[in-house]
């Protein structure tokens, strides 16, 4: 088989002098969190980034097939975004919002228009953990209501609210986090009970959240908090009709249903600027963080002005959120994905990688299951397709191989045997005749 090559790039990275990256390991272990772990069994230093590009600090370069864990959207540095973020740090960096500042204001305006229906009030803050955490403040605040449905295998953020919603036993730490949320089945044609010839399976899997409702509540609840697309479970896309049901069964409750856009939002899925429209339903919260900012610590939560009205009752204040620097980055973003048309292309590409991938299945018996949307790609790697045993560590030596040949991916799902492929939505054919092209010398060796 021959060697894969990258597709051209006029970009030449800058002569790097800092310290070496086995220095920078030394450093990091011994001055930062243990906890801290890295991808590749060599460590990946990477010093600079140009579009769908990485550079080592030998200045070899990679095609970036994760995008910094989904959260670099419209590609790395782009000089819109640059420009935007340029001039405003000269002028002012930080204010908050007790004094005005133009740039908050027309944030909110630019991206409450990209919302449906009566989403239309904006809070900025700082991660996608502190979106939701918010966002359980205010189903909470708004209904009366405690108890709080999330999904299996969901992951919402590694703060103590958010622990509670995450459900994968390796990011709950054993302290008390979960009071009040109860984890209904995860919707996954490829593993679950229902599979992808059952048309109403997803009206099977939402029927699960009346029973929990009905079994694990007091029968009223705050609320249902859902990804649209779970990522780091391994990209599960739910079946057509869950939402829908899901929503119906928790405003019967007395619930308000929260979309978690953070990894599928802004024009990822390709078909829809939001995750959620793709299952035809108008949450009441939605929160979105990563993609939203391009590689900066920005997220936010857009609700309805009635809900948002009763968080009105207190003080609610957020030192960071909304500051003049990532707003400029924010709303230079949303410009990028407008004039580069970049949904289309997410569409574009990703439809071409999805039958790419599938038809790397037909040559390669490791691959169990291909899924996604968009640019929102996940690839299940099995031993055997009967049994449906985890390939774990097939996953992670196509992993390392892949890195070997230049492309940088990611792996998700509870046991590790998912490639997740969430490049910038910037990148090519070319580049996805690259990807395709280095998997399948790495599925070949793994
Ligand atoms: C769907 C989803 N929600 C929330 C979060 C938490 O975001 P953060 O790491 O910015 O706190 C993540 C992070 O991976 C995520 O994927």
């Amino acid at each position: 088989m021959k060697t894969p090559t990258l597709p051209p790039c006029d970009y030449t990275p800058r002569p790097y002098t800092g310290p070496s990256a086995d220095e920078v390991l030394a450093v990091r272990k011994q001055f930062l969190s243990p906890a801290l772990f890295h991808y590749y069994k060599k460590p990946l230093m990477i010093v600079e980034g140009k579009a769908q590009w990485l550079f080592d600090e030998q200045g070899r370069r990679y095609l970036d097939g994760f995008g910094g864990i989904v959260t670099v959207s419209v590609g790395h540095c782009h000089p819109h975004v640059i420009a935007a973020v340029n001039a405003q740090n000269e002028l002012i960096q930080h204010t908050t919002t007790i004094y005005l500042h133009p740039n908050i204001a027309l944030y909110a305006r630019d991206l409450a228009a990209k919302m449906p229906g009566e989403l239309k009030v904006v809070y900025f803050v700082n991660s996608g953990s502190e979106a939701n955490d918010l966002a359980l403040l205010m189903a909470r605040a708004y209904t009366g209501n405690y108890d709080l449905i999330a999904l299996r295998n969901a992951y919402h953020g590694a703060s103590q609210s958010t622990m509670g919603l995450t459900s994968h036993h390796t990011w709950k730490f054993n302290v008390p986090h979960s009071f009040g949320v109860q984890h209904a089945i995860m919707p996954d044609t490829y593993r679950g009970v229902h599979g992808p010839d059952d048309p109403e399976a997803g009206r099977k899997y939402a029927d699960d959240i009346k029973s929990l409702i009905q079994f694990g509540t007091s029968g009223q609840i705050a609320g249902f908090i859902a990804e649209s697309i779970q990522g780091v479970g391994g990209t599960i896309v739910f079946p057509d009709g869950y939402l829908k049901r899901a929503y119906e069964h928790t405003r019967a409750a007395g619930g308000v249903c929260i979309a978690d856009e953070v990894q599928a939002g802004f024009g990822r899925t390709g078909t829809h600027y939001w995750g959620f429209e793709t299952q035809g339903v108008i949450p009441d919260i939605v929160t979105m963080a990563k993609g939203i900012g391009n590689g900066c610590p920005l997220a936010a939560v857009v609700t309805t002005a009635k809900i948002a009205q009763t968080l009105a009752t207190r003080i609610h204040f957020n030192t960071f959120g909304g500051n003049p620097v990532v707003c400029a980055q924010g709303r230079a973003v949303l410009e990028v994905i407008e004039r580069e048309q970049l949904q289309a292309n997410s569409l574009k590409i990703g439809n071409y990688l999805k039958s790419g991938f599938a038809k790397l299945a037909e040559k390669h018996y490791l691959i169990g299951d291909v899924r996604g949307l968009g640019l929102m790609l996940g690839v299940e790697l099995v031993k055997d397709r009967k049994t449906k045993e985890p390939a774990r560590e097939e996953c992670a030596a196509v992993f390392e191989k892949a890195r070997e040949l230049g492309l940088l991916i990611g792996k998700g799902g509870l046991t590790g045997n998912t490639l997740r492929i969430k490049p910038p939505m910037c990148i090519t054919t070319a580049d996805a005749d690259f990807m395709l092209e280095v998997l399948d010398v790495a599925l070949q060796s793994a």
